[in-house]
């Protein structure tokens, strides 16, 4: 369980008072026609409004703060926050937003000489940043050392969803994982069969389990160093449900990327039709030598919806297959539409499966789409996050909250 966080509430009187807000505002960027940068999806600044709104409604002074991609700890005009301040600016008016919090060198290495200037005449501080929760930087753990701090509208809501999952799914309780890399979610795929009725898998990961079955592999991505420990899960789990088919190209035959409509082959409603037969073809759970398996095939997307229809509780991390071509986007959209379509609740978590029912127009029809792809693969992996462990452990916060608070309950801390 995790343990009491404080609330925009818990901040007492906030009228006329100075609060320091940091949000994820993360957002993919494009260029427009005249090559000025734009924001393309502003699902991570609308999902800021109401905590911005909230604080000031209240009276509040707010100054905002995010970082924005990757840069090397140095100001990098590729990575200006000006595109975002715009949008934000039109969405709530009257919020400073400050430049990039990682051109500086001190939020990556969590600096004290950085966190004392970030909160340098503010009062207070909330953490609305749910998407960067699990990074232990300056501006999510360093602050609720030296403020009274709070959890925002949708860090609370984040774990409430997440953390329902954690306790008590309604079952059956029904996962999907996918996405290419298998060393990056072991240790969660473990966790998850252990909790879950069902742990569907699919995405280039699904190669390293049928690996460790004996079947081939063809092109296909592997991690041949994790094929033993995949192994050693599928012998530990009997609930795990791998591919029974796969949509395979010939040698040679390259992805198609960029805009989706001018590409051939359209996947159906259940599964994909397929553009150039010979090029691309339905293979079973072995991959021919020399072809790559790029997404799973009409009988798995079948299996997997029958498992979906039935569930009462999902969550969905990680698209089916290389969806950025139509040609592989069959499993990704039937898995999409499957869990649109289910009447128990529904969760997707991390941006390429939260990319995807936007693409295939389903978004509404999910009951919580999470901001954070790492930081919620990891709240339901470890069960707690740095972040959510620097709000409970914030200046006052353990007097005020009579023992609710600290480490958090059953040591999920
Ligand atoms: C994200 O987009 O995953 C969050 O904003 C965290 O960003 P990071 O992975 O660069 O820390
Ligand atoms: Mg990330």
């Amino acid at each position: 369980m995790i343990g009491r966080l404080p609330l925009l509430e818990d901040l007492g009187e906030i009228q006329g008072k100075r609060v320091l807000v940091r949000l994820d505002l993360n957002v993919p960027l494009g260029v427009d026609a005249t090559g000025e940068r734009i924001v393309t999806d502003d699902f991570r600044i609308r999902a800021a409004v109401p905590t911005l709104t909230w604080l000031l409604d209240h009276g509040a002074e707010v100054t905002a703060c995010t970082h924005l991609g990757r840069p090397d700890g140095a100001p990098d005009p590729r990575y200006s926050v000006e595109p975002v301040r715009k949008v934000l600016s039109e969405l709530v008016p009257g919020v400073r937003l400050l430049e990039n919090l990682r051109f500086s060198p001190g939020e990556k290495r969590n600096d004290p000489a950085f966190v004392a200037q970030l909160v340098e005449g503010q009062d207070c501080y909330v953490n609305d940043a749910f998407g960067v929760c699990h990074r232990a930087d300056a501006s999510v753990v360093g602050p609720p050392k030296l403020l009274p701090s709070a959890a925002g509208r949708l860090v609370q809501r984040e774990v409430e969803e997440l953390g329902s999952l954690l306790e008590d799914p309604a079952r059956p309780y029904v996962v999907i994982i996918g996405g290419a890399k298998v060393a990056d979610k072991l240790g969660l795929l473990a966790s998850l069969a252990a909790h879950a009725d069902r742990l569907l898998i699919g995405g280039a990961m699904a190669f390293s389990f049928t690996r460790a079955l004996g079947y081939d592999s063809g092109e296909s991505l592997v991690d041949e160093s994790k094929i033993d420990a995949c192994g050693a899960l599928l012998h530990e789990r009997s609930n795990i449900v791998l591919p029974l088919d796969f949509i395979a190209a010939a040698p040679g035959v390259a992805l198609q990327t960029g805009d989706w409509s001018t590409q051939p082959g359209a996947p159906g409603e259940t599964g994909p039709q397929l553009a150039e037969p010979g090029e691309v073809e339905i293979v079973g759970q072995s991959v021919p030598a020399g072809w790559t398996g790029y997404d799973i095939g009409p009988a798995t997307a079948e299996l997997f919806g029958l498992a979906i229809a039935g569930a009462a509780t999902v969550l969905w991390n990680g698209p089916m297959g290389v969806f950025e071509d139509r040609r592989f986007a069959g499993g990704t959209a039937a898995v999409a539409h499957a869990v649109a379509e289910c009447a128990g609740r529904t969760v997707i978590g991390g941006g390429d499966s939260v990319a995807a029912v936007h693409r295939f127009g389903l978004a509404d029809r999910i009951d919580h789409i999470s901001t954070g792809g790492g930081a919620s693969l990891e709240l339901l992996e470890y069960g707690d996050l740095p972040g959510l462990r620097a709000l409970r452990e914030s200046l006052g916060w353990g007097e005020r909250a009579g023992g609710n608070a600290g480490t958090g309950g059953d040591g999920a801390a």
